[in-house]
Formats: structure tokens, C-alpha cells, sequence
């Protein structure tokens, strides 16, 4: 178990805010071996850099992508959860920029491109008209070559990655949570059909 997960099992009461913080943390080993597991099979995906969409207090980046990634940048709506995922990922040397912004508002640097473009339990927080609007903002900032169409048969280098349903728990495969609407696999194919990412 990682220290992070037993950072936040210590964590008293039951309030509705520590239940989420729990139940995030039973559920953080599994999506983390689910992405290093995908990432095995996929060894044409580059690993140069990534960005932590809603990273939230940065366990993620800290446990896993910071050791895939040359870079990984973080962004976050909250600027509470900016500063725990600055501070749970100080001093380690592939962590790029952090920035306390809304996934809307967030202007894509200039200076490069992502091969990966992570959101971990955080899209739902968006409407579907919302969710398009970013999705295609975001493929924009992906280091693909332009003009190639992308499939299941032919998948990008660089790619969005959503996950909201690796951990297998029924609650986040149908129900709000706290706010935040989880999709199912078909949901989210016919979104990226929509936003051009699929054809
Ligand atoms: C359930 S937490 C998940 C945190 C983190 N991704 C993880 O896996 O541990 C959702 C996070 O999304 C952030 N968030 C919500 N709406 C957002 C938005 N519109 N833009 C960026 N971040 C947002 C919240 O502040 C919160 O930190």
C-alpha cells in the first residue's frame, strides 16, 4: 500500500467528505495498476510528457505518472487541492507546472505538445456540451501528426485518457458523485466520436 493511501485512511469521522477521501483511496491502487498495465501493452505511446487534469491532491501523478512521464504538469480547479499536490510531489524531478485553474478556462501552453492528457474521476463534473467543447480543445494540444484518422484499430501515439470506471465500483459506474456524473464506456466512446477524437 502506498504512503498516500494510508495517509488518507487515517483520516477520523465519517463525514460525506472523508467517506469520498476512503473510498478514493480503496480505489486508488487499482486504477494505478490499470494504467501501468495499459501502458504495457501500448508501447507505442510516448512518454515524454502528460498533464493531470482535476489532479486534486496529486496522488496520482505522485504514484504513477511522475515515474512514466519526462514531465507532468497538474491543474485543478481548487486552490486548497493546487497546494496539497504541490506539496505531495515536492522534490520530485519530472513534475512540470501546477496551476489552480478550471479545465474550461486552462490555455494549453504554446511551447509543446502532451502525449497523454490524463482526467482521473473529474470529466463528470462537466455538462456533455462542456465535456465536447474541452475535449476539443485538448485533442488540439495532443502530439499527434495532423491529418491522420484515429481508431480502435489504429490508436494515436498521444491520447485522452478518462478514468472514472477502472475501479469497478458500482456506485462511480452509475450514480452522481458528490456532483460529479460517472459514464459508462459507451457514454464515453460516443464523446469522443463527438469531439472528433474517433472516427
Ligand atoms: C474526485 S476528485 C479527483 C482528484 C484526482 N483526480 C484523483 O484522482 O485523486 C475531483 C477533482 O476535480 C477537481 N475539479 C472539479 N471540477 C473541475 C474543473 N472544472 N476543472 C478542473 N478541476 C476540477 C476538483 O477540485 C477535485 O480536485
Amino acid at each position: 500500500m502506498s504512503p498516500a493511501v494510508e495517509e488518507v485512511r487515517e483520516l477520523p469521522g465519517e463525514s460525506p467528505e472523508n467517506t469520498e477521501q476512503l473510498e478514493m483511496a480503496d480505489n486508488h491502487p487499482k486504477a494505478c495498476n490499470f494504467v501501468k498495465d495499459f501502458l504495457g501493452w501500448y508501447p507505442g505511446h510516448r512518454r515524454k510528457r502528460a498533464i493531470d487534469v482535476g489532479c486534486g491532491p496529486g496522488y496520482f501523478t505522485k504514484d504513477v505518472l511522475s515515474k512514466i512521464y519526462n514531465q507532468v504538469d497538474m491543474i485543478d480547479a481548487c486552490p486548497e487541492e493546487i497546494f496539497t499536490a504541490w506539496a505531495n510531489t515536492d522534490g520530485i524531478s519530472t513534475i512540470g507546472k501546477i496551476k489552480d485553474v478550471k479545465m474550461q478556462d486552462f490555455v494549453f501552453p504554446k511551447e509543446y505538445k502532451y502525449n497523454a492528457i490524463y482526467m482521473r474521476w473529474c470529466i463528470g463534473y462537466l455538462s456533455e456540451e462542456e465535456q465536447i467543447t474541452w475535449l476539443k480543445k485538448a485533442k488540439m494540444a495532443l502530439d499527434n501528426p495532423k491529418g491522420t484518422r484515429y481508431g480502435r484499430k489504429s490508436p494515436p501515439p498521444s491520447f485522452i485518457f478518462v478514468l472514472d470506471n477502472v475501479d469497478e465500483r458500482v456506485k462511480r459506474d452509475e450514480a452522481v458523485y458528490r456532483n460529479q456524473k460517472v459514464e459508462s464506456r459507451v457514454y464515453y466512446e460516443a464523446l469522443w466520436l463527438k469531439a472528433g477524437l474517433i472516427s
